[in-house]
């Protein structure tokens, strides 16, 4: 990747704002541009996208979370979308999209710029790189924020040099202060090996904390390869959620979405003493 394919931003969030702003003019005979996503997923891609007047089509994700290819292809037949976003590793579901059905989304878009948003990857086994080498589509995503530098709001986009050359005249000029430019750096390359060793021990709570959840009768844990987990409780989750605060653990509930979410929390990977506080307490409630 060639400084010319990189475009920094103010967290991720930023460059998705960017890229549709620079893809928001609707398609011939279209009073509004369409963007294509899942459900569920991280919601910046809907607000931002929404906030700007555009269409937004979410196609649920099959039962494992992974990608509905065939809905999918149906729904960019029926509306053809400027943008398509994919969280692989997903938020909140914490799995990787599966790679063909990703690549046969790709090739069957050719018209549609297919963003791959790897905010996680760096709990993941690989990353998309190679989609993005082999298919002048795609867009990839990455930001600092998920192994712990949210603060600092650096996030990047790698796409075509063409492309990026166009976001870069829509990106207010100071969009990223220099202190953060200097320690983004810094993180990138000085603590390198010291957040690849935080991530790994991340990754082996993640193990631990599957194992454990998996004993717990009713629940099940969607492998994840992100740094938390995506857990089906064997009840109302907004109960679990309510029980699992009024004890000082807080999770994420989506139950006010409903459907198969009711039954869903995503749980963060923690120190090893949060995670262990979170298993006793639901040993506690179940
Ligand atoms: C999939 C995904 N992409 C992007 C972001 C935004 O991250 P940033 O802090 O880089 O704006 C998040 C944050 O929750 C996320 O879950």
């Amino acid at each position: 990747v060639s400084p010319q394919e990189v475009l920094a931003g103010a967290g991720s969030d930023e460059l998705i704002t960017l890229l549709l702003t620079a893809l928001s003019r609707p398609r011939d005979r279209t009073d509004a541009a369409v963007v294509l996503t899942t459900t569920p997923t991280f919601v910046m891609y809907r607000l931002a996208a929404r906030a700007r007047g555009m269409r937004v089509l979410e196609v649920p994700l099959d039962a494992n979370w992974d990608l509905s290819l065939d809905s999918m292809r149906r729904g960019a037949e029926l509306a053809p979308p400027n943008l398509v976003f994919i969280a692989s590793p997903n938020n909140p579901t914490g799995n990787l999209m599966a790679r063909d059905r990703l690549e046969a989304l790709i090739t069957s878009l050719p018209e549609s710029l297919v963003v791959i948003d790897e905010a996680y990857i760096d709990y993941a086994p690989g990353n998309q790189l190679e989609l993005y080498q082999r298919f002048e589509n795609v867009a990839i995503l990455r930001t600092l924020s998920k192994i712990g530098f949210a603060s600092l709001r650096v996030g990047w986009l790698i796409a075509r040099a063409p492309l990026v050359a166009e976001i870069d005249k829509l990106r207010p000029p100071y969009n990223l202060c220099s202190l953060s430019q200097r320690l983004g750096a810094l993180v990138t390359s000085e603590l390198a090996g010291e957040l690849a060793a935080l991530c790994e021990l991340v990754k082996s709570e993640r193990t631990r904390v599957t194992a454990e959840l998996e004993k717990l009768p009713g629940f099940r844990v969607t492998p994840s390869q992100a740094n938390f987990l995506w857990l089906r409780t064997p009840g109302p989750a907004g109960e679990l959620f309510a029980a699992l605060a009024a004890r000082g653990v807080l999770v994420r509930s989506f139950h006010q979405r409903g459907g198969r979410l009711a039954e869903q929390l995503r749980v963060t990977i923690g120190a090893p003493t949060e995670n262990e506080r979170l298993l006793d307490c639901l040993r506690e409630l179940t």
